[in-house]
């Protein structure tokens, strides 16, 4: 398979739900069934944190939302990508520091602490190119993870930036499993 066709493929898989109310998020707002009006936090308290069902995220796609007016990209990854992210050695990495909101600040950037599962499988990054803030694409770039279109930073694919102006990993939010087919971002 060309490196072109294998390409199309990727893109083919790839899912994309650009809105809340895509179906996949069931928003905070459901348990807020009367916002009370003359108290404008209480909207922003439920979107604070949005729950994902997962269970329809296929192997080898990613799910992206929008939370906080930003997308998250919700990765199942393969066994290639998690074996690839595995293989790389910290010193190769620009930035060794996990960014990742749910371990301390001084986490190292191996894939083990970037993963949301233990066995690798899940990655969640908020979808935000970390150089100006374009929202990279998943397939396109040589580390097999995301590319940023705007000035060609290359992530790999942990998320963790390889090449370009982007100076840092994507940014991993405060993410948990509820159960086996929900995460609560926030
Ligand atoms: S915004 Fe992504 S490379 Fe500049």
């Amino acid at each position: 398979m060309s490196h072109a066709e294998e390409h199309q493929g990727t893109r083919r898989d790839f899912i994309y739900y650009v809105t809340a109310g895509a179906g996949a998020v069931a928003a905070g707002a459901a348990v807020w069934p009367l916002i009370n009006q003359m108290n404008p936090s209480a909207d922003v308290l439920a979107l604070s944190s949005i729950r994902v069902d997962i269970s329809g995220v296929q192997n080898g796609t990613q799910l992206v939302v929008l939370w906080q007016g930003k997308p998250v990209f919700i990765r199942s990854r393969t066994q290639k990508e998690i074996d690839e992210a595995r293989a790389v050695k910290l010193s190769d990495l620009v930035d060794r520091t996990a960014e990742n909101d749910n371990l301390p600040p001084s986490a190292e950037a191996t894939d083990e602490n970037r993963a949301l599962s233990k066995d690798g499988t899940w990655l969640v990054t908020m979808g935000v190119c970390t150089h100006l803030g374009c929202v990279p694409n998943f397939g396109e770039g040589e580390y097999g993870g995301w590319f940023c279109p705007c000035h060609g930073s290359v992530y790999d694919t942990a998320g963790r930036i390889r090449k370009g102006p982007a100076p840092k990993n994507l940014h991993i939010p405060k993410v948990a499993f509820v159960d086996d087919t929900t995460i609560k971002l926030g």
